[in-house]
């Protein structure tokens, strides 16, 4: 094994522990040097020539990329390798999705979950680059060309923008004030502060997002401390025409703006630009002003669009508005799940959209939590509920039901419906009804998993 290595002939051979000098002939005691001994040193140490070679593939990756003509073990290991802060323009269309990405990723963020971005490390990394330079993005300082730059590698990968804040621009300095004089001020300037206040345009953004699916904004800033003030928790006029006129995007299938101070003039707006569009199937528009203006708009799209889920929790739609949503679906709805919790439909809305159940409607779960009802609208409802349709889960928790409605209630399920939900917490039930409803509900249950166990459909446990 000595012969082997590569000093033996220079006079010094190493068994792997010391170095032992080589005899000169005929006494000339000439005095060697010494090569200090690594007591590390195997042949495996050697780089070969091949992995040398891809060290300086790696090394150089930004001016030369030399990839695609690799063998996969070979590929593994630029990827390994490669710097997490190579520029997007070389590696976002080349690396593949995987561990470079993963790297990418997991260096940015500490919390990774791959699973909901659809096991994709890639579409992770891209679709929250994106969220992040739109949310610290400052209108009027920043250059929309730092975003604007990377859409064209993003554009394949992004399929659901979740934006969780959004910046107002900068408000100039008023000069030195006494501060009497500042809130006088405050209050003329309000108008022409409005006129100003814009925020982030996706009209740049979402015309080039041509793959997107889903898009949730909320228009309000995060961790604003001494800062706070209302204005940075809605959106302008302005923002809602151009957010409106961007959102024909062609695989738009959901998309939610809450707590953004939307009222009837902006939901109308948004609303007409959704009208007929081909994919949307999830709107969410809770937590905001939506009243009964709003409300007559949203019914209108559900007759021109597959909407299938919309949540309107939180709002301040009336009986108008509640019986315009109500004529929809009785009408031609592809509607499967309705949210109005937290609004003012009192009896004379939830007895119209009781009314509308009675006809061919697709909706599985409604939620009329919190709306001021009474029995009145607990007695029509359960009217419909005799009547057992398509119905699955029904919500009217905080509602003054009172004894009679939960008689009503409780008669109507005695006649076996297809209710597996029904939620009368806090509603002045009769404890004695509230416990009979909940024992039907059980038992619909039971069957309910029996029928899935026999034909075999069963999708949870
Ligand atoms: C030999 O390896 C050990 C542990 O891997 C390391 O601490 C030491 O510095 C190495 N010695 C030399 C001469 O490289
Ligand atoms: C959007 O992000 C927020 C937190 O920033 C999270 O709570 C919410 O679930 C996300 N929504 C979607 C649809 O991913
Ligand atoms: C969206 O609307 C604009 C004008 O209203 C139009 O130019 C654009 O082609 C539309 N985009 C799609 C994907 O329909
Ligand atoms: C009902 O919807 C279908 C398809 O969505 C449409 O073709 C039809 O015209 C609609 N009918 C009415 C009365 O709106
Ligand atoms: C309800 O819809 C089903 C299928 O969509 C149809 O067969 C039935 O005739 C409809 N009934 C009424 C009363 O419209
Ligand atoms: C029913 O509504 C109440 C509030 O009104 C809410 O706390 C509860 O989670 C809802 N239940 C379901 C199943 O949606
Ligand atoms: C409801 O159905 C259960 C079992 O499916 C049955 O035992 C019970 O008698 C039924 N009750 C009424 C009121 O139909
Ligand atoms: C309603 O439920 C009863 C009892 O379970 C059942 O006999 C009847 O066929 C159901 N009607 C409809 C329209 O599903
Ligand atoms: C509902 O409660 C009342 C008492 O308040 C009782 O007389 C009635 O039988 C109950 N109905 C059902 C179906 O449990």
């Amino acid at each position: 094994p000595f012969s082997k290595h590569p000093l033996s002939h220079q006079g010094v051979v190493s068994s792997g522990t010391r170095s032992v000098p080589f005899s000169p002939s005929k006494g000339q005691r000439k005095m060697r040097r010494i090569i200090a001994e690594n007591p590390n040193w195997s042949l495996v140490v050697v780089p070969s020539l091949s992995s040398m070679c891809l060290q300086s593939i790696v090394n150089n990756f930004e001016e030369k990329q030399i990839f695609e003509q690799l063998t996969p073990g070979q590929r593994d290991f630029i990827q390994e390798g490669l710097s997490p802060t190579l520029p997007l323009r070389v590696t976002a269309n080349l690396i593949p999705d995987g561990v470079y990405w993963k790297r990418c990723c997991e260096r940015r963020w500490d919390l990774c979950d791959v699973s909901r971005y659809g096991h994709s490390w890639r579409r992770m990394f891209f679709e929250r680059h994106l969220e992040n330079l739109i949310e610290l993005f400052i209108p009027e300082v920043t250059e929309p060309k730092a975003v604007l730059d990377v859409l064209p590698f993003c554009k394949s990968y992004v399929r659901r923008l979740n934006v969780s804040q959004l910046l107002p621009p900068i408000k100039e300095p008023q000069g030195e004030k006494d501060g009497e004089e500042n809130d006088l001020d405050l209050a003329i300037d309000s108008e022409h502060d409005e006129a100003c206040a814009h925020h982030f345009d996706f009209g740049l953004v979402l015309r080039e997002l041509t793959h997107l699916e889903e898009l949730a904004l909320v228009y309000r800033v995060k961790e604003c401390g001494m800062n706070f003030e209302w204005k940075m928790f809605e959106m302008t006029k302005r923002d809602c025409e151009s957010l409106a006129k961007a959102l024909n995007v062609t695989f738009l299938q959901l998309f939610r703006l809450h707590q953004s101070n939307v009222e009837d003039k902006k939901c109308r707006l948004l609303v007409k630009h959704l009208l007929d569009h081909p994919s949307l199937r999830e709107l969410d528009l809770s937590h905001n002003l939506i009243g009964n203006g709003g409300a007559r708009a949203i019914g209108k799209l559900l007759a021109r669009s597959k909407l299938e889920v919309l949540n309107v929790c939180d709002n301040k739609i009336g009986e108008l508005g509640a019986k315009a949503i109500a004529r929809a679906l009785s009408r031609n709805s592809t509607l499967s799940s309705l949210n109005l919790r937290l609004n003012l439909v009192r009896d004379e809305g939830g007895a119209a959209i009781g009314e509308a159940l009675r006809s061919n409607t697709t909706l599985h779960h409604l939620n009329l939590g919190g709306n001021d009802m009474t029995w009145r609208a607990a007695s029509a409802l359960s009217d419909v509920l005799i009547e057992n349709k398509t119905l699955r889960s029904i919500n009217l928790s905080c509602n003054n039901l009172g004894k009679v409605g939960g008689k009503a209630l409780a008669e109507a399920m005695s006649h076996n419906t297809t209710l597996t939900e029904l939620n009368v917490l806090l509603t002045e039930v009769d404890e004695q009804n509230a416990s009979f409803v909940s024992e039907v509900v059980c038992a619909n249950q039971r069957s309910e998993h029996k029928k899935q166990r026999k034909t075999g459909s069963i999708k949870y446990p």
